[in-house]
């Protein structure tokens, strides 16, 4: 008997991109997130199933199990806890998918004179929803932090007061230009990342090992 595998997406981005791997891996997902109200989607393979999760989520689904495999962004991997590699979270982290690309950087007020500040040795307040990124970088800068948690529209931080920075991320950039910031630091490129429930590596090797190996030869 095959056992049921379960992959995590999240809707937007890292599914629409994640689809042409799938499709290389002879996987058609039958259901489209955007019409279907339901969150377990079935696949063109009866043992393959997609549940659609939160993005910052993915890596708790199959770090316990609730998920074989999944994807997710290098910033939702690290603010879980892994390292760049993803070690001591359980989860395997097999491919780099390079989607979804973008990158982590800090941005200010135009009129904010940041490199001043840096120089002066300054504490600034920085507006995040990347606590642990941003406190890694500015720790290694040297720069003293006053953090703020945010959890969305980072960018009306610098813009009310609340904060003199933020650590977001930048695509395209138009949203910091429509919000008159200013990019000053990339801290470091972003892209998703294949993770993999170690014991279900284990258990089902036979099931995921194909599907690991399809995404790396569509990459390659
Ligand atoms: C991200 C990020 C910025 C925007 C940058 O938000 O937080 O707001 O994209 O993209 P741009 O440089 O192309 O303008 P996202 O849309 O992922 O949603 P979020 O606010 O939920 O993170």
């Amino acid at each position: 008997m095959t056992a049921t595998l379960t992959l995590a997406l999240s809707k937007g981005r890292i599914f629409d991109e994640t689809l042409p791997l799938l499709r290389a891996a002879g996987i058609e997902v039958l259901e489209d997130p955007e019409t279907s109200r339901k969150l377990i989607l079935p696949t063109n393979q009866a043992q393959l199933r997609v549940v659609l999760v939160r993005a910052s989520d993915v890596p708790t689904y199959v770090q316990y199990g609730g998920a074989d495999l999944g994807v997710t962004g290098l910033d939702t991997l690290i603010e879980h806890g892994g390292d760049w590699a993803g070690s001591g979270t359980g989860l395997y982290q097999p491919l780099d998918l390079k989607i979804a690309k973008c990158r982590m950087s800090v941005a200010v007020r135009a009129d904010f004179d940041y490199v001043g500040k840096v120089k002066q040795g300054a504490r600034l307040k920085v507006a995040t929803k990347y606590t642990t990124i941003a406190r890694d970088f500015f720790a290694s800068k040297g720069v003293h932090v006053d953090m703020v948690k945010l959890y969305g529209s980072m960018e009306l931080a610098p813009l009310t007061g609340l904060a003199d920075a933020i650590v977001d991320l930048v695509s395209t950039g138009n949203t910091l230009k429509a919000n008159h910031l200013v990019e000053v630091e990339r801290i470091m490129d972003i892209s998703s990342r294949l993770v993999v429930n170690q014991a279900s590596l284990k258990m089902k090797q036979a099931q995921i090992r194909p599907i690991i190996d399809a995404f790396a030869k569509a990459l390659a």
